[in-house]
């Protein structure tokens, strides 16, 4: 069983990678071979808008794309996680999925009125989850990239099931694994009244989301 985790993100170590690689954990905790990609690394361009991928499914750009499709055929299992930038998934990742978008499926109609998205890959089954990291403490931040991941992910999960996880409440570079002392600071800077009571909740919080992300790596294997 083979699980790929692929990141928006552009820091290594940031808060989407430390989730990632927890549902990764989870993951070979049940026997999975796991892997790992951040699209800044795959070097992939712009669409350019010609839809012949459309047509074929075939992309005329010759760069990094292929060799994530390759991966993501292969895969059993899929993670996607990117931190919200701009109440959106990181531009990094939306490059990704506009030059999948032709080449992972194809748009039938469907009688009646309406269209569906139907797999150009190999339609096995694949659990899929979302990992979306922000800053702000509430998780509607996340409901436009959830919408895109759902409508564009949905063609490769064959019967799988797709799951999210939403991580709000943390900026700092690698803050969902800040001991007490980091919290305190940061509630200190916002001006928070109670930092020792502001670093317990933050770290409960945080905890909570490594839990979740550990057991929906297993689930995404089982
Ligand atoms: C350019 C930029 C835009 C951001 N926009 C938002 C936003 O709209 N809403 C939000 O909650 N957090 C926003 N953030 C915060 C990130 O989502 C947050 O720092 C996240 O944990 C980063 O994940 P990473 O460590 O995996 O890179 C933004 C961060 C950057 C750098």
């Amino acid at each position: 069983m083979k699980v790929l985790a692929i990141n928006g993100s552009f820091r290594k170590q940031g808060n989407t990678d430390i989730i990632n690689e927890k549902v990764l954990e989870g993951a070979r905790s049940r026997g999975a071979e796991t892997a790992s990609v951040f699209v800044d690394d795959l070097h992939i361009n712009s669409c350019q808008g010609c839809l012949e991928c459309r047509q074929d499914g075939i992309c005329r750009q010759e760069d990094g794309l292929m060799e994530i499709v390759k991966k993501i055929e292969e895969a059993d299992a899929i993670v996607v996680g990117s931190p919200i930038y701009g109440n959106y998934m990181t531009g990094q990742l939306k490059i990704l999925l506009d030059r999948l978008m032709g080449v992972i499926s194809r748009i039938t109609y469907v009688p009646g009125g309406g269209i569906k998205s139907i797999t150009r890959l190999d339609p096995k089954k694949r659990n899929i989850g979302c990992i979306l990291t922000a800053g702000a403490p509430t998780p509607e931040c996340a409901d436009d990239a959830l919408k895109l991941l759902r409508r564009m992910l949905g063609s490769l999960t064959n019967g799988g099931f797709m799951e999210e996880i939403i991580a709000v409440g943390i900026n700092a570079k690698g803050a969902i694994l800040f001991p007490k002392e980091e919290w305190e600071q940061v509630a200190k800077k916002y001006g928070v009244p109670d930092t020792a009571a502001y670093a317990e909740k933050a770290m409960d919080r945080d905890r909570e989301v490594l839990v979740r992300a550990f057991d929906l790596g297993c689930r995404l294997v089982g």
